[in-house]
């Protein structure tokens, strides 16, 4: 029974510990993407033109992504609003906290955009396209400051140079993502477009027919699963095994320190019967002072 339950437990902690290997082999965190895209932003644009969209040039291996940034006014950006990439910003926008200038951060994520971004249910039928607000010091294009803002008139719209409907004869709609992998579903405007009013990633999804992923995908997963699994397997095998040996040196440690103790403290004589060590009592133990004091 316990022989049961501790096989079990190993094999619930390997489940888990594979499944996470499984994730993180996967590698697609939408976070540390846009950490990475910002300081290529930061590091790449020295002294951009007020007004001018830079494209930031990125390392081979996120070619089909694209990334762009304009410099602005703050007090422009109010009058006049911002027109580049796939947004059109409408003027009135009040940026929060306020800050003399402000940088735009563009980004199209192209061929990528499914595997940063999902929807259950649903598939992508155009790039996931996103724009954020920062402020812009003197010292640095991009600020750590990202800027909230209020939006009293029209939205800002969005439109998707390609848009993917191969036939598919389902109605689309807008998608926005929230920062944890969050999402919201909208309709699309009249003019098969999208609006919001925040900054954030957008694209256009149809409902998915419920068809099963194709084998290959299907054994891909199956090979990731298998090797996260042996991983966390193997891993905690070893791990109780070390426990194991670990405990058994602690304990003869103690069992050594416990019979150097006891051979100090008791005048015990030792004999060997088998293999355990055997106290025997030696002729003379403790004289029985009291006895002998208090004797008639
Ligand atoms: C996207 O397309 C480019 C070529 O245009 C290619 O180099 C890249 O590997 C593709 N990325 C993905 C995730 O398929
Ligand atoms: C924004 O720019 C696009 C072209 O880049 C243009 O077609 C569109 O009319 C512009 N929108 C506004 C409101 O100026
Ligand atoms: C920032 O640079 C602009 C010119 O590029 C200059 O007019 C302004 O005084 C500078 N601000 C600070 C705080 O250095
Ligand atoms: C850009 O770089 C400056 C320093 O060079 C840094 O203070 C700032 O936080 C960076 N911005 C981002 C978004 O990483
Ligand atoms: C922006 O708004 C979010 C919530 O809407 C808030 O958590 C954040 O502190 C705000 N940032 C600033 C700079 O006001
Ligand atoms: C994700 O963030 C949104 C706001 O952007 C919030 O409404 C929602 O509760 C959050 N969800 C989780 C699971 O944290
Ligand atoms: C969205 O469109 C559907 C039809 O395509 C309509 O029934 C529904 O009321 C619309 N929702 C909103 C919020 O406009």
């Amino acid at each position: 029974m316990e022989l049961y339950k501790s096989w079990y437990v190993i094999l619930v902690i390997s489940l888990s510990i594979s499944s996470f290997v499984v994730q993180v082999s996967y590698g697609f965190d939408i976070e540390s993407l846009e950490t990475f895209l910002h300081d290529q932003a930061n590091r790449s644009l020295l002294k951009p033109q007020t007004g001018t969209l830079y494209n930031i040039p990125l390392p081979s291996n996120f070619t089909g992504m694209e990334l762009s940034v304009v410099r602005l006014r703050t007090g422009s950006f109010r009058s006049r609003g911002a027109n580049f990439s796939s947004f059109y910003i409408p003027p009135q926008l009040k940026p929060n906290p306020y800050m003399k200038r402000l940088a735009i951060v563009y980004e199209n994520l192209g061929n990528w955009s499914s595997l940063y971004y999902k929807v259950p249910n649903y598939s992508l039928v155009a790039p996931v396209v996103g724009f954020s607000i920062y402020d812009s010091p003197n010292s640095s294009v991009i600020g750590s400051k990202k800027l909230n803002f209020s939006i009293k008139g029209d939205p800002i719209s969005i439109w998707f140079n390609k848009i993917e409907l191969e036939g598919k004869n389902e109605t689309p709609k807008c998608v926005k993502f929230g920062d944890n992998g969050s999402f919201k579903l909208k309709n699309m405007t009249k003019t098969n477009g999208c609006v919001t009013k925040g900054q954030g990633h957008f694209s256009i999804v149809v409902p998915s027919q419920p068809t099963s992923p194709p084998m290959k995908k299907k054994g891909i997963l199956l090979i990731w699963w298998l090797i996260g699994f042996c991983g966390g397997f193997i891993g905690v095998v070893s791990l109780v095994l070390a426990m194991t040996a670990m405990f058994k040196i602690v304990k003869k440690k103690k069992l050594e320190a416990m019979e150097k103790q006891s051979e100090k403290e008791v005048p015990f004589d030792s004999i060997w019967i088998g293999r355990s060590k055997m106290p025997t009592a030696s002729m003379v133990r403790t004289q029985p002072a009291l006895e002998q004091e208090y004797a008639p």
